[in-house]
């Protein structure tokens, strides 16, 4: 059984030919390709994206989806194995798991880090669990990657450069810039963005304040290997200017530095020292006309000015309207 939890699971040609038919499916919304089928999707945080689309994908294709939340009246659940529950916890997911299989087809997941010690959020042990437990496909709709993400944004950008007659992402420069935000965030997106653009043949750089905002060492290995493989490279640059510069796509995330993760305090001076990250016209004037996004949700003027979200170079809204394709996409892949 094939589970959706991280596209280094997937090669390039099984993902484009996802994109192929997410492209198919927005030509053509309607099918039955999940008659008959339900899909739960449990929602351990917020989510507007990712919430709508996977429930409108599913009914687009025939389906019913089930939305889990422990707001909703779910059971608290219990992750560790071995654990006396004498705590908050009524249900082990190992019960919640085969549980849920027995009445659905695939199972969504969304559960962020608790972001108190990384080495353990890093374990990624509640997705681990389900994909463990359950007796279907389990899909991440955002846990320490998101890869539902990263096949919206790839399409979102192989569409656009079509359209501009310079189609391909094989050699083109890809940026990733970490921005301001007043919260350290997750660095899920931020890890998905270079393991897809290494996946996709760019040459890839990792612009951010400090070393200490550099990613977790899997997520860099992962996409070293796959630039070293397309005979590309990943680039560390703390250089706003060289980052920048004859970049053909921006993406913009923020995210909090590992080295602090559980102890916040300090990290705080280092991030308000660098709001100056911000994506602005100034900056998107360096690189060759990029094409620049951004997951959402997006605090505007923070990370992004309205000038360039605004501009004909934001493809943000075609990369969310993408989830919705991609979505569909993976499960009819994960029913096949
Ligand atoms: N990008 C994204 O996953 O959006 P939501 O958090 O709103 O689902």
């Amino acid at each position: 059984m094939k589970h959706f939890l991280n596209t280094a699971d997937y090669t390039r040609a099984e993902i484009a030919a996802m994109l192929d038919d997410a492209r198919a499916m927005r030509l053509s919304p309607f099918g039955e390709a999940l008659k008959g089928k339900t899909v739960a999707l449990l929602f351990l945080n917020n989510s507007l994206r990712t919430r709508t689309s996977f429930d409108v994908g599913v009914q687009q294709l025939g389906g019913h989806a089930v939305v889990l939340s422990p707001s909703g009246g779910m059971w608290p659940l219990e992750f560790e194995d071995g654990v006396v529950m004498d705590g908050e916890a009524e249900e082990h997911v190992k019960e919640a798991a085969k549980v849920l299989s027995r009445y659905c087809d695939v199972i969504g997941v969304r559960a962020f880090p608790k972001f108190i010690d990384w080495k353990e959020d890093r374990k990624d042990k509640i997705l681990s669990a389900f994909a463990r437990y359950a007796e279907v496909p389990v899909v991440n709709m955002e846990t320490i990657t998101h890869p539902c993400q990263e096949l919206a944004h790839m399409m979102a950008v192989e569409d656009q450069f079509a359209a501009e007659s310079r189609p391909g992402t094989d050699g083109k420069k890809y940026v990733l810039t970490w921005t301001y935000h007043p919260k350290p965030l997750n660095t899920a997106v931020a890890n998905s963005s270079l393991m897809i653009a290494a996946k996709f043949g760019f040459d890839v750089t990792l612009l951010c304040p400090t070393p200490d905002y550099v990613l977790d060492e899997r997520y860099m290995a992962q996409a070293e290997k796959d630039c070293r493989a397309n005979g590309r490279s990943l680039t560390v640059t703390h250089d706003i200017e060289e980052a920048y510069k004859g970049a053909d796509v921006v993406y913009c995330k923020s995210w909090g530095a590992l080295p602090y993760f559980g102890n916040w305090g300090p990290e705080k001076p280092i991030r308000d020292a660098h709001t100056h990250f911000i994506v602005d016209e100034k900056k998107m004037a360096l690189t060759n006309d990029a094409l620049v996004s951004h997951c959402l949700p997006m605090r505007r003027n923070v990370k992004m000015t309205d000038a360039v979200f605004d501009s004909s170079a934001c493809i943000a809204y075609e990369e969310a309207e993408n989830r919705l394709h991609v979505q569909k996409a993976i499960l009819k892949a994960l029913m096949k």
